[in-house]
């Protein structure tokens, strides 16, 4: 990558690497993130995200490949050189400390004068509304505000950047919704440029203005979240994104059509013969009288009543295959189901797993 190429980015990884004996954790990643960006980064477990993450924040050392952060190739400088602020999974707060010591202690790192390190302190605190728990322990408070008192710590010294790891995965669902918007909302604020790490790709899509989709300590795709919704490149990211994730059925592409367990859709575009998978996203689903043209047959499964919607689960030759319904009312239905899809929305897939269209 030459210079002009990383300028585009605030933080620039470059063929970065990180070998742990035998295991791959990263695996020549290049990315480039935006000054300000909320970029996430995410994948299932063990796929090297907190790897990732450590690397840019200087806790490990790269096998190979470049770190640079607003232009300075920071690859060889310790962490506290780098100006980043990293908030762990576990808050990694210390529990003989005050929250007032605890968000306070980078400033005191840093030589900060007391007078002025509690000033600011202050100041981070009431702005996360944890001001009145300065002088608790951790272990006085709740999760949510111990979450907020981590995230204050890294506030308080005005890094450059912040790294998130899952810093939500300690709250109960409602609270981590909370905590989203609050996250999301702050981070527009102080327009900080933000990594996140995350498993779960709702709050990977609910935060970041783009993501980077990570399987096995390679990137598999970038793109803001609805773009990667709409246009997986790859059978792993299809069915990685969305709850439940898009419907993968085995079949075979043949004379313009997919031809799959007990039905056949004509295709709008003509593409090569041979196996394939046919992806559909279970809002893109509707359920059809018998035979109907185009029409997948299917056994039902299972119905489940979310709410503002109705989750139909059914057997679709090998597969099951999910259907969101946006009604309040029940179907009826019997045991045999028949799903019509929009042949628009169709998302094909060849035996590798590559995106055909
Ligand atoms: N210090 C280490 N020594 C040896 N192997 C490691 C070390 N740290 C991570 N690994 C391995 O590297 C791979 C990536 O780990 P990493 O912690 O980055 O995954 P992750 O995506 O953060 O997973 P999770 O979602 O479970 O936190 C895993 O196979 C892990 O076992
Ligand atoms: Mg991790």
């Amino acid at each position: 990558m030459n210079s002009e190429s990383r300028e585009n980015g605030y933080i620039v990884l470059q063929g970065l690497t990180k070998h742990f004996g035998l295991v791959v954790a990263v695996d020549r990643v290049d990315l480039n993130i935006a000054q300000g960006e909320f970029f996430a980064l995410l994948g299932p477990s063990g796929c090297g995200k907190t790897t990732t993450l450590r690397l840019i924040a200087g806790l490990e050392r790269p096998t190979a490949g470049r770190i640079f952060i607003g232009g300075r190739d920071v690859t060889d400088l310790v962490p506290r050189e780098r100006d980043v602020a990293m908030v762990f999974q576990d808050y990694a707060l210390y529990p003989h400390m005050t929250l007032l010591e605890n968000i306070g202690y980078p400033l005191k790192v840093r030589g900060v004068p007391r007078k002025k390190l509690v000033a600011r302190v202050r100041e981070v605190a009431e702005h996360l509304k944890i001001a009145d728990l300065l002088d608790r322990r951790p272990s006085q408070v709740s999760g949510g505000q111990q979450q907020r008192a981590a995230v204050a710590r890294a506030l308080v010294h005005e890094p450059k950047v912040f790294l998130f790891d899952e810093p939500l995965s300690n709250l109960d669902a409602k609270l981590r919704l909370e905590a989203r918007a609050f996250l999301k909302h702050l981070q527009r604020e102080v327009g900080v440029t933000t990594v996140y790490v995350t498993h779960d790709q709702a709050e990977a899509m609910a935060m970041a203005d783009r993501i980077a989709v990570m399987f096995a300590g390679r990137i598999a795709q970038v793109g803001s979240p609805l773009d990667v919704y709409r246009e997986p490149m790859t059978v792993e990211v299809a069915a990685f994104l969305g709850n439940p994730p898009m419907n993968l059925i085995p079949g075979r592409l043949e004379g313009g059509e997919f031809v799959g367990p007990g039905f056949r859709i004509p295709l709008s575009s003509t593409s090569p013969s041979g196996e394939a998978f046919l992806g559909i996203r279970p809002e893109h689903l509707r359920l059809a009288e018998r035979g109907e043209t185009g029409a997948i047959p299917g056994r039902l499964y299972a119905v489940q009543p979310l709410g503002p919607e109705v989750l139909v689960t059914a057997q679709v030759g090998e597969v099951t295959v999910s259907v969101r319904l946006f009604t309040e009312e029940l179907p009826h239905l019997g045991d045999e189901v028949w799903l019509l899809v929009d042949p628009s929305r169709v998302h094909l897939f060849d035996s590798g797993g590559k995106r055909i269209r």
